[in-house]
């Protein structure tokens, strides 16, 4: 499993400077105006739920990409710490959210652990790319980066093939997909849909009490506190 988590992390680095092409339904992701204008609706619903939390005075954003929601955790944090092991992505988020108000640390997830807690911890299309045996530790290190009471949002994928380029091929089962970069190179990567009920469940677990909703098409998204 370890060499397809490595094989991953080089898909995303290859892929910073076109990963936006996907959220912002450009080329290989332009799946018709009538998909498009579903797909920015329901990420705007996603924004709304997001902006209805109370600002927070720190938030621990992981794996933050190229800043697509780092630009609104500036609005509702204060300070900002985001890790993800790209410097590639970690480069185009600095210029895309240009704020003195983020620490960016370079780190692999699966081994890195908070020094400090939190009020707020923040993933965005992160979790499905967490492999099944490593998502208890994993869940574990966040609500250890949370302190009493934080809050947990975050925001993933539902299974559905016009969520992702129109030259990926969504397998009916198994965690392993295989993408494909503008390019035409391939990498094999880790990617789970989660059901509410099944989300629920892990982070309670962790000793988060999370509630998840789907919005119609394309997304996931929770909202939860520490107990
Ligand atoms: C699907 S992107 C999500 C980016 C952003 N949160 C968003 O919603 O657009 C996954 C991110 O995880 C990062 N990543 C992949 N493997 C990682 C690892 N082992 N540790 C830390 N970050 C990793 C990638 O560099 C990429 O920025």
């Amino acid at each position: 499993m370890n060499d397809i988590l490595q094989e991953q992390l080089a898909y995303y680095r290859a892929r910073a400077a076109e990963y936006d092409e996907w959220f912002y339904r450009h080329g290989r992701y332009d799946r018709g105006a009538v998909l498009n204008q579903q797909w920015f609706a329901e990420a705007a619903q996603v924004r709304q739920a997001l902006h209805q939390l109370p600002p927070q005075p720190s938030i621990l954003e992981l794996a933050p990409g190229t800043g697509i929601w780092t630009q609104e955790l500036v609005k509702l944090g204060e300070r900002i710490t985001a890790v993800d092991a790209s410097p590639e992505m970690v480069a185009i988020n600095q210029v895309k959210v240009q704020s003195d108000a983020i620490e960016y640390i370079q780190d692999d997830l699966f081994e890195w652990h908070s020094p400090r807690q939190y009020d707020m911890v923040f993933f965005g299309f992160w979790l499905s790319h967490v492999p099944p045996e490593k998502l208890a530790g994993f869940l574990a290190m966040v609500s250890a980066a949370l302190k009493p009471d934080g809050v947990l949002f975050m925001v993933d994928s539902r299974r559905e093939p016009t969520s992702t380029a129109d030259n990926h091929v969504l397998p009916d089962e198994g965690i392993r997909h295989e993408r494909k970069l503008n390019d035409g190179s391939t990498y094999r990567i880790v990617k789970l849909f989660y059901e509410p009920e099944a989300l629920q469940a892990a982070f309670a677990e962790a000793g988060i009490a999370l509630s998840a909703r789907f919005t119609e098409t394309y997304f996931i998204y929770a909202q939860g506190r520490k107990a």
